[in-house]
């Protein structure tokens, strides 16, 4: 079970999460959404472990994180795939993959590649090519598939299929299933909060660091009052831009500890 035990959490400025409580069990789906602003980003980026938190914890099977590095969530089976779909361009769509095998530091590269492979055959083709010359929906499936290279047991998604044509949309959602059915746990932040909310065991809505209504995916979807206002919001430019400087941090963390902070990354003391 990945846990958040009354998360406070924010920026240099200004506190973002407002004591965020809530679980996802091991095969399951927990959704979330909420309007821009809310904290979904941020909730990820503490539960990673980018972001501390000034008080209450997370913790993954049992064990309690200190937040104090990115490796650190990665090693307790933890992997964040990051909006945007980051990849490292001028690498090949293969070194992307192996980058993310590095922090479990066990061997099996090439297995785990086989099954990364068996999720997204889509990629063989491509395995030489450099993920820059990839398409937006291949380049989503790297990154969900360097995410799983480190075999996790639990999968942060944040906003997988932002931007995507329905079908490599449909196809994203296939493999968040398929990765439930085979036991992971998925936290799962989109814009498609329709779709989202259909595949999801759990979900809950954020407003403004605080999550105000929880419920089955199949509950708040029958809430007019959600649906009218939180579903279908997308995400908002600043937050894409903001993406931009902790992807690196992310990756640096797959290959070791040290790998260097965002200036943001301190929690703010209250
Ligand atoms: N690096 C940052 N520095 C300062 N404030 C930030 C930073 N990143 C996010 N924020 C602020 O934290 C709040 C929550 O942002 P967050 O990105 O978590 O929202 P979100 O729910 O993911 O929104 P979106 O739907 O736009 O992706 C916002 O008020 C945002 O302005
Ligand atoms: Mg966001």
């Amino acid at each position: 079970m990945l846990e958040l035990v009354d998360v406070r959490s924010g920026y240099d400025s200004e506190e973002v999460l407002h004591g965020l409580s809530f679980s996802v069990p091991p095969g399951s789906v927990v959704a979330v959404v909420g309007s821009n602003g809310a904290g979904k980003t941020t909730t990820l980026k503490v539960i990673s472990g980018l972001l501390g938190c000034h008080h209450g914890h997370v913790s993954v099977d049992g064990r309690r994180l200190s937040g104090s590095s990115t490796g650190e969530a990665v090693r307790a089976g933890v992997a964040h795939v990051p909006e945007g779909r980051q990849v490292f361009s001028n690498m090949t769509v293969r070194e992307n993959l192996v980058l993310g095998a590095y922090a479990a530091r066990r061997v099996s590269i090439t297995s785990r590649l086989d099954a990364v492979i068996d999720v997204f055959p889509e990629l063989v083709p491509r395995l030489g090519n450099y993920a820059g010359s990839l398409s937006g929906g291949q380049q989503q499936m790297l990154v969900i598939g360097r995410g799983l290279m480190s075999e996790p047991n639990y999968l942060l998604l944040d906003e997988p299929s932002l931007g995507l044509a329905p079908l490599v949309t449909k196809r994203i959602f296939e493999v968040v299933a398929r990765l439930r059915r085979e036991g992971k746990g998925v936290l799962l932040v989109e814009q498609n909060g329709r779709q989202a909310l259909a595949l999801a065991q759990q979900a809950f809505l954020l407003e403004r660091g605080t999550i105000t209504l929880t419920g089955s995916g199949e509950e708040l979807l029958a809430d007019p009052g959600v649906v009218e206002r939180y579903l279908g919001v997308g995400t908002s430019k600043g937050s894409l831009d903001r993406q931009q400087d902790w992807t690196a941090a992310l990756a640096g963390a797959l290959v070791d500890d040290q790998a260097p902070e965002p200036a943001n990354r301190r929690a703010i003391r209250k």
